[in-house]
């Protein structure tokens, strides 16, 4: 391992996890914009406890692939001290398995506890005694403020270095406004960082608006979802950019790093919003490859010569593994 610092949580903004859009050219896009944080989206240990770590030569990334050949991780040096993997795990014993399998290209790896179980404490202290870099968790609050002080406090026992917390209940929807008191008194109640998650319907629209939403929780750390899904500029000191130019640097990243076609279809979709149905989201809903969709923003050059780049260098490669 590099010797840097180990990521800390304090002071911080963050890409949330998110399935489906926390692919690797969502969270370069949110690293460009100034996040200092990115959280990959939820991987299942089941699934990833049968890949292979592979080195992607031509793309220069690491590759946690599936034995079906799908890519289940992807990863580059860039986002190295930055990106929290994200687990979705009920067994102690796997979560540690797939927690080692990764720990030398991550910078911290996080449970997700929506829903915390009595088993769910077990596992943070197994990942905690068995990694050599930091376990953080991401729950939602609970009925009472009193059962959620509780739990972030037996967490917190766990050696975990931060707490994300969305301010939701198990049962209420993204649209319902977000419980900062609950927050608040978790940031009260515990002395590791508390990273407030759960403003993007109504708390946060600007990038100003962030450090409101941290101020209101008390936490010290905020991480956003959807307000950076829809527009990641938002992680930026400067103004919002229009999302087409945004729109347009996520592609570049889906194209560099030979994004799945279909995710990168999705997360255009998301960016889109009510714009979906717009003769551009039109195009992009009927595009079936990276080649298509480039057409659709007009990138064809670029993905042209993204591709001749990539056919140069394996063949650069081939040569060079030749006897
Ligand atoms: C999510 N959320 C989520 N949470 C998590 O812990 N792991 C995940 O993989 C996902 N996946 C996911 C996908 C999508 C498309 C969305 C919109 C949300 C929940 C997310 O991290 C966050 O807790 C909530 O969206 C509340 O934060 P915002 O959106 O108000 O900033």
């Amino acid at each position: 391992m590099m010797a840097v610092g180990r990521l800390t949580f304090s002071n911080i903004t963050a890409l949330a996890p998110m399935v489906r859009v926390g692919t690797l050219p969502m969270r370069l896009l949110a690293l460009d914009y100034g996040a200092d944080v990115v959280y990959c989206e939820e991987l299942i240990d089941i699934k990833m406890a049968q890949c292979q770590r592979v080195l992607n030569e031509v793309l220069e990334t690491v590759d946690f692939v599936a034995p079906d050949d799908r890519v289940m991780f992807r990863t580059c040096e860039r986002e190295r001290d930055r990106v929290v993997f994200q687990m979705g795990t009920a067994d102690p014993d796997r979560a540690l398995t797939v927690a080692q399998l990764v720990e030398k290209d991550v910078a911290a790896i996080d449970v997700n506890m929506g829903c915390p179980k009595e088993y769910s404490t077990k596992i943070l202290k197994k990942l905690v005694t068995g990694v050599s870099i930091p376990v953080t968790c991401k729950i939602r609050i609970l009925p009472t403020m009193e059962e959620t002080v509780n739990l972030v406090q037996k967490i917190e026992k766990t050696g975990v270095a931060a707490i994300a917390v969305h301010g939701r209940f198990k049962e209420e929807r993204p649209r319902h406004p977000v419980h900062c008191d609950y927050i608040q008194a978790v940031a009260q109640a515990v002395s590791i960082p508390v990273i407030a998650n759960g403003g993007s319907s109504d708390l946060v629209k600007t990038n100003a608006d962030i450090d409101e939403f941290r101020k209101l929780t008390g936490a010290s750390s905020v991480m956003l979802a959807r307000a950076a899904m829809w527009n990641a500029s938002i992680f930026s000191k400067q103004e919002l950019l229009p999302v087409e130019k945004v729109m347009e640097e996520y592609l570049k990243y889906a194209i560099r790093y030979d994004n799945n076609a279909f995710n990168t279809k999705y997360c255009l979709c998301q960016m889109l919003r009510d714009k979906v149905e717009s003769p551009l989201g039109k195009q992009v809903q009927a595009a079936q490859t990276n080649a298509e969709i480039s057409e659709a923003y007009g990138l064809q050059e670029f993905y042209q010569h993204t591709q001749e780049q990539q056919q140069a260098k394996r063949d650069s490669l081939q040569t060079s593994s030749q006897p």
